[in-house]
């Protein structure tokens, strides 16, 4: 009896030295849904029995009650400015390219926002705690890289979606161009000549972009941090990040594409592995649609209020004359697009709760990558109405892989809207291929939240992850791909060319001249 109990006390003695570890989590972007993905991060750690204290600009929706949470907002102008960004963003049409360049010429309040953060008292209060490791939500804030140094912890940086060109960089991943489609080609592989082409120059013009962002980061690194003596430039903080964590599971998703062992996948930390019970109004209205439900919501970023009156005339109209029951995330509740028997209300929905309703047939969303990763993971068809940023990209990917249908918000009619809702509720197509799916991306070795565990735990244990970092991240452009090697092969032949032609004259002029003086000789004859 005795040994059973002293080994069970040893054993936890074991246990709470590997866990009970003081993690910070920065995560200063102003975006709710960032600060999601971000937050359920921290809310595995802290269940994990960690001391988390997370840093944001705003209130999260997930939340753990162990979590230290430092909150500090931006001032009021640049909130302002920031939200009209977002709307603005909502009211025209959108590529890829044209959102990223945005971002990086006007999107300097987000920045600035993130930079004046670093020098407020409570956060300046962070460095009085002995942290063992910082967690960076990355958005336009590498600078903050500067404070895990200060803090002398290992990095772990976490992104919302697939890796982008940054990550590649960071993690040394390649990013083979002509068979993986980056953030803003939307395509499918194989892709063709034409697409490869694309994809080629949008990776250059990224590149192109990224330079002048360095830039613009590098001068806000040094202006926050140049008063300390030996200060390592950006890059070299870019070079010592332990692990970069994507939200993303290729072997469902896709692209197939090659990842270093310092990418980590965790893609569908934010869906919760059990759904919690629903409010009692929601779960009333949901248990009574005997036709089955539609939940629509257009994201967090922007209010319903911000896309153009007509088009919410246009959605009304169409989800009022369903025979299923309609829950519309809507902000103003003494306001809302009208009313009609079969259309509930709501401010703040447990999205992922309602997906997981077996009532639920069909989701409207604004192609966010959370909402569809959240449907992919429950089997629910949707019909897309994508804005801005990744959104029109996500749609198409989810439109391809036949798990619904997308529509220009911008353009849609009674006509267009009604038909795909039909298509989708009543073609048996969408669903299946969506259920396949759901099926593929619940089969892993580890859960997500078991990989945010492990790995972090892994960090802790060995003090950071040199050893399993890519040597590509040590390399220069020439080295990578051995430019100079190439170089010296070339010059090799070349000289060898040069050689051999030598040669080949002077035998040629050698011949020619036994010849002529064979043939003086004959004539003399
Ligand atoms: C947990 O973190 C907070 C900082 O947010 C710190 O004040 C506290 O001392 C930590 N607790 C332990 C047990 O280290
Ligand atoms: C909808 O009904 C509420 C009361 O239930 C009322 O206050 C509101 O004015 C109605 N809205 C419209 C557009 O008819
Ligand atoms: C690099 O990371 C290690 C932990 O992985 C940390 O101890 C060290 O201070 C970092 N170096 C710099 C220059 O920040």
């Amino acid at each position: 009896m005795w040994s059973v109990r002293s080994v069970s006390v040893l054993l936890l003695a074991v246990i709470a030295s590997a866990q009970g570890a003081n993690i910070l989590g920065l995560f200063s972007s102003h975006s709710q849904s960032h600060l999601i993905i971000h937050m359920s991060v921290a809310k595995a750690l802290a269940e994990a029995g960690h001391n988390v204290t997370v840093v944001s600009m705003m209130q999260p929706k997930v939340m753990h009650k162990d979590i230290h949470l430092i909150v500090v907002p931006a001032t009021e102008e640049q909130e302002r400015i920031m939200d009209e960004q977002l709307t603005t963003m909502a009211g025209q049409k959108n590529s890829a390219i044209s959102t990223v360049s945005r971002l990086l010429s006007g999107m300097d309040v987000m920045i600035k926002a993130q930079a004046d953060l670093l020098s407020h008292p409570s956060f300046q209060r962070i460095y009085e705690t002995k942290f063992d490791l910082m967690i960076m939500g990355y958005f336009l804030n590498d600078f903050q890289l500067g404070v895990a140094h200060k803090l002398k912890v290992p990095v772990i940086i976490d992104w919302m979606t697939a890796p982008i060109p940054l990550m590649d960089e960071i993690t040394g991943n390649p990013s083979e161009l002509s068979y993986v489609p980056n953030i803003a080609t939307s395509a499918t592989q194989p892709m063709s000549l034409l697409k490869r082409a694309e994809n080629l120059a949008k990776h250059l013009i990224i590149q192109y972009m990224k330079i002048l962002f360095d830039i613009k980061v590098s001068r806000i690194y040094e202006d926050i941090f140049g008063k300390d003596e030996i200060l390592p430039t950006i890059s070299e903080l870019r070079r010592n990040v332990s692990m970069v964590f994507v939200n993303c599971h290729l072997i469902s998703e896709g692209p197939i594409r090659p990842m270093v062992p310092g990418l980590v996948e965790i893609g569908g930390i934010q869906v919760k592995d059990k759904a919690d019970p629903l409010r009692k109004d929601i779960a009333e209205f949901l248990a009574k649609s005997p036709q089955g439900a539609i939940l629509l919501s257009l994201g967090s970023n922007i209010k319903g209020t911000a896309v153009k009156p007509e088009l919410i005339k246009t959605i009304f109209k169409v989800l009022s004359g369903l025979k299923q029951n309609v829950i519309w995330k809507w902000e103003e509740l003494d306001n809302t697009p009208g009313n009609a028997s079969n259309i509930l209300y709501n401010k703040w929905l447990p999205q992922d709760d309602i997906l997981a309703h077996p009532n639920t047939k069909l989701f409207i969303t604004h192609a966010g990558k959370g909402g569809i990763t959240e449907s992919q993971y429950h089997g629910v068809p949707m019909v897309a109405l994508p804005i801005f940023g990744d959104q029109p990209g996500n749609a198409e990917v989810m439109q391809s892989a036949g798990y619904g249908l997308s529509l220009d918000l911008l353009s849609i009619t009674e006509e267009s809207l009604g038909e795909a809702l039909k298509e989708v509720l009543e073609n048996e197509k969408y669903t299946k291929a969506v259920r396949k799916f759901s099926s593929l991306y619940r089969d892993r070795p580890l859960t997500a939240k078991q990989s945010v565990l492990y790995w972090t735990e892994y960090i802790l244990r060995h003090h950071g992850a040199s050893h399993l970092q890519s040597p590509a991240v040590h390399m220069n452009f020439v080295e990578l791909y051995n430019l100079d090697l190439y170089v010296i092969l070339l010059s090799i032949l070349f000289l060898l060319l040069i050689i051999l032609r030598l040669v080949l004259k002077a035998m040629w002029r050698k011949l020619r001249g036994k010849r002529e003086n064979h043939s003086k000789k004959l004539k003399t004859h």
